[in-house]
């Protein structure tokens, strides 16, 4: 039964509602058999992540970098899971006000490090907040629980 992880940072009504979405994607019935462990960055650790077989992570894009608590998230975990979770899937949310590219390029970088995979393009959202954002993350959490539990990934 593969395992995923979503961490993301919500300081708004709207990436609250951006966070159930990627998760509502990925729990559709079809994939009961996928454990799903969403989480607040502050109460992610490097067990959760071990536990993992794919990631979603989502961060604001703040002084044009990935948001403090992603950051820190990252920072306690790297070390610790940097020989255990090599190529294991991975995908990037972004919500900005007017731009986003910061704090996709910050966490790419980390990412790059892990040597997470991309299962797709990071999904960047910027400008008035629309229902487009909340359907594309609803894609992104079912793409990522759709891999995992065919295990094509
Ligand atoms: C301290 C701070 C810094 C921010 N810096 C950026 C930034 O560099 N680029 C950007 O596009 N948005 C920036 N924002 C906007 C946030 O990304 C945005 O408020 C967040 O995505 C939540 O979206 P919402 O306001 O639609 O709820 C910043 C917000 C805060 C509070």
């Amino acid at each position: 039964m593969p395992n995923l992880l979503i961490v993301s940072n919500c300081p708004s009504d709207n990436t609250r509602v951006l966070q159930e979405a990627v998760v509502r994607g990925a729990t559709q019935e079809q994939f009961e058999d996928l454990n799903i462990v969403n989480l607040e960055p502050l109460d992610a650790d490097p067990d959760n992540v071990l536990w993992a077989d794919g990631f979603i992570l989502g961060t604001t894009e703040n002084f044009g970098y990935m948001s403090g608590l992603i950051k820190d998230f990252l920072e306690r975990i790297y070390y610790p899971c940097l020989e255990h979770t090599e190529a294991l899937p991975f995908a990037l949310y972004v919500k900005g006000g007017l731009d986003g590219q910061g704090a996709k390029t910050s966490v790419e970088r980390v990412v790059t490090g892990l040597r997470w995979k991309h299962i797709r393009e990071p999904l960047v959202m910027k400008g008035d907040f629309c229902d487009g954002f909340v359907s594309d993350c609803e894609e992104l959490g079912l793409t990522m629980a759709a891999g995992l539990d065919a295990g094509i990934f």
